[in-house]
């Protein structure tokens, strides 16, 4: 099929991404209905499942390469010093110790994400790195560390906003504490609010919270001359190839990154750590592969987080419920280093209204960086929004779900434009159906006894419909077996899988057929970072147009070999044959092998999206709690997700999705909270006994409800992603839930049993 290169925009985070792309020249006729589909949409099981469970897939943190030795990072004790001196040299005695950097030998290696060195003397954080050591085993390198003899001169700290803002706050950076401003305006805020019946206004906050993926961040490094081989725990193999490079001063084509199986990266791993960079250092010095892990303390001082908000939000209403004006003043901590922690994209683009000021800051603390979390911004954006619009609803009288009807827009509010789809209707409907939206407490608090249950809900919208450029290959072998390939990530997700079912529908053979092969920059096509999930919507076409391109290249042979005009045959189950005469067929095994290639080959590409439409997933969650009025402890009972997000690829996958966003979500919403002690400046919650999370004791009763059906106007296969709409609206619904148990309004997360009891004494 021919190509056109096109310059592709889409919306992600606060960006509006332009990049240039080779997309198909057609718009292609789209893969068939699930409902005729063998594999596509169905409960297929995981393509590495097997490998999985028997512990045979490796994962980073397995990888163990012949004569490899161990780095570990050297990190700041405090939250705000100057190295004065280092001095490595007891170190380097220790039996064992193979090399070790510093800033002092590494000054020229730049680092991509601020203006610094690799190694800076002015540590920003606790966690900040001061050195690395390679030696023959961690324990040793660990050992080492506690040898380095520093010198610090310690400067004063700041960890919350709040003294961060202060005009005489310690800096820590040049040019102040205050990161670049998100700022909007639609419409007239003061004139909005001067047409209101009604208005509300009230703040809420939100806590850190912290990736802690299973796998920790790790990398293992080897080099042949000089050629670097990367094996990271990453969402985006190219990324990583891009910034070791760019560090090492190497060409692209001289680093390949490898990553084929993961345990999590939520937004954490989108780009390459510094402890990569150091391992290749140090694996260049010394001549030997070196790997490069961190522990469970860094992964909570260092590699990033969720970061924290505190959101002012204002609406003004019509007596009837229409909005008038809506503003979000807000500020949050970006850790040490340039990141965002802007939430106010969902009240920006979910509800319909004419009047909007948002003005969000983003503010230097000396803590670990904000780094994208699963969501960023909309799961504290969310549940402030959807909290005070529960309070708007009881003020004015309504139910909660009118309410956000009486402000439902068909057209994206950015561009009035309207959208490839939009069931969020139909997902109100059917989660208030399963949820049993009618027996809640129309007076909310109002059940008598200790347990009190409530029930709420939350709406969601995010972006993950997909975009170029994503390209997949597919090889046809001459015994009918196909490999399908792509530069793409599995990060826990389903890619591996999809991408197998996919090219199983199109080529119509047998699913074990099909061998999936991903995540390696040295050997495969071009495809994006696993992040804003965009994976399957971006993957998915591409795949989809390979399998598609290899099932006209067969025809195309098998038309010469049986000398019947193209246009006479037939494509079924893996056979081509001539309409008129059945005596001409030929299995595509078989084309493969007369047209002497022992492989045919296909890349497909991934389609332009459409002009003049805005692409958003929509959904909502119910959510059913238990809230002990003598304890304080919430136990979530239900969780109900319906949810538009185009054709649904494969239901074993998106369920796990939902089952793991939701009790993420609720983790956030009960629990989990990074906290620093602002007298010494250091956090507290460097391990998973004190930073809690939820275990399955907490998992509640999950019911996923899909209520769309493939979304053409995006792509072929006409998928959005799920990763990030199954926590976003989480908080919210749970926090809306406790308040219709209680009937007091907890307005910062997370919601744990010392708020409860004090929200229920001041009550009484
Ligand atoms: Mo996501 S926060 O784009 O991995």
């Amino acid at each position: 099929m021919s190509r056109k290169i096109i310059k592709s925009k889409y919306d992600l985070y606060e960006e509006k991404i332009e990049t240039i792309a080779e997309v198909p020249s057609e718009k292609e006729k789209p893969l068939a209905p699930n409902s005729k589909l063998k594999y596509v949409g169905k409960d297929v099981n995981r393509y590495d499942g097997y490998d999985k469970v028997s512990g045979s897939a490796i994962y980073t943190i397995d990888k163990v390469l012949p004569n490899m030795v161990f780095a570990r990072v050297m990190v700041s004790p405090h939250p705000h010093a100057k190295i004065k001196s280092i001095d490595v040299s007891k170190a380097l005695k220790l039996k064992g110790v193979l090399h070790i950097i510093t800033n002092e030998n590494t000054s020229e290696i730049p680092w991509y994400y601020n203006t610094s060195k690799l190694f800076d003397k002015h540590l920003r954080y606790q966690g900040d790195e001061v050195a690395c050591v390679a030696a023959e085993t961690e324990k040793i390198a660990e050992e080492a560390l506690s040898l380095i003899k520093v010198e610090y001169e310690i400067m004063p700290h700041v960890v919350t906003a709040e003294s961060a803002m202060k005009e005489n706050a310690p800096k820590i950076h040049n040019n102040g504490n205050f990161g670049r401003p998100s700022e909007y305006t639609r419409g007239n805020f003061d004139e909005g609010i001067k047409q209101a019946d009604v208005t509300i206004e009230d703040t809420f906050t939100t806590q850190v919270e912290v990736h802690n993926p299973t796998e920790v961040h790790c990398s293992v490094v080897n080099w042949d001359g000089g050629k670097l081989t990367v094996w990271d725990s990453t969402q985006s193999i190219f990324s990583v190839r891009d910034n070791v490079a760019q560090s090492l001063g190497l060409n692209a084509s001289d680093v390949r990154v490898v990553k084929k199986y993961m345990g999590g990266g939520f937004g954490s791993k989108l780009e390459a750590g510094k402890y990569t960079v150091m391992a290749a250092l140090l694996a260049k010095k010394i001549g030997r592969p070196v790997k490069a892990a961190m522990n469970r303390r860094e992964m909570n001082l260092s590699v990033g987080n969720r970061p924290d908000s505190n959101q002012t939000i204002t609406i003004g209403t019509k007596k009837d419920g229409t909005f008038t004006a809506m503003s979000h003043i807000a500020y949050g901590v970006m850790g040490a280093y340039p990141s965002g922690s802007s939430s106010y994209w969902p009240l920006r683009s979910i509800y319909k209204c004419p009047n909007i000021k948002i003005d969000n800051k983003s503010i230097y603390i000396n803590a670990g960086r904000a780094r994208p979390f699963r969501a960023p911004g909309h799961v504290q954006g969310t549940f402030a929004l959807e909290s005070i619009i529960d309070d708007l609803a009881l003020k004015l009288g309504m139910d909660p779900i009118e309410l956000r009807l009486k402000n439902y827009t068909e057209v994206d509010q950015d561009g009035d434009v309207p959208y490839t789809s939009k069931l969020l209707k139909e997902a109100y409907e059917k989660g208030a159906e399963e949820i049993g939206w009618k027996n809640r407490n129309k007076i909310p608090g109002s059940q008598t006894g200790e347990i009190k249950t409530g029930i709420g809900m939350a709406s969601q919208i995010w972006w993950g419909g997909g975009a170029p450029p994503s390209y997949a290959t597919l090889k046809l072998n001459s015994d009918g077996s196909a490999k399908i390939f792509s530069g793409t990530q599995d990060i826990g997700t389903g890619t591996y899988t999809f991408m197998q079912q996919i090219a199983a529908d199109v080529l119509e053979i047998p699913i074990d057929k099909v061998n999936v092969d991903l995540g390696d920059t040295g050997t495969m096509p071009y495809s994006g970072g696993s992040g804003g999930s965009m994976t399957a919507p971006s993957v998915s076409p591409a795949v989809y147009d390979a399998a598609i391109q290899m099932k006209q290249k067969l025809i195309s042979n098998a038309a010469a070999i049986l000398e019947v005009d193209e246009s006479n045959l037939i494509y079924s189950s893996g056979n081509i044959s001539s309409k008129n005469d059945s005596s001409k067929s030929i299995e595509i095994k078989d084309v493969v092998g007369k047209i002497h290639e022992r492989v045919l080959v296909t890349t497909g590409a991934r389609n332009e999206n459409p002009n003049g439409y805005a692409i958003n997933s929509f959904g909502a969650q119910f959510a059913k709690v238990e809230v002990d009025t003598m304890t304080g402890i919430v136990r979530v009972k239900k969780i109900v997700a319906a949810h538009d997000i185009g054709r649904v690829l494969n239901r074993k996958t998106l369920e796990n999705q939902f089952y793991g966003g939701v009790i993420m979500g609720l983790g956030y919403a009960l629990m989990e909270n990074r906290v620093i002690d602002d007298y010494t400046g250091k956090v507290l919650t460097t391990n998973l006994h004190d930073y809690k999370m939820p275990t399955m004791q907490d998992m509640p009763d999950i019911k996923v409800i899909i209520v769309s059906e493939e979304d053409n106007l995006i792509s072929p296969t006409g998928v959005k992603g799920i990763g990030e709409p199954a926590m976003i609206p989480t908080p919210g619904a749970i926090a809306n839930a406790v308040f219709n148990a209680i009937g007091v309004r907890i307005k910062s997360l997370p919601i744990t049993p010392d708020k409860i009891l004090e929200a229920l004494n001041s009550k009484s």
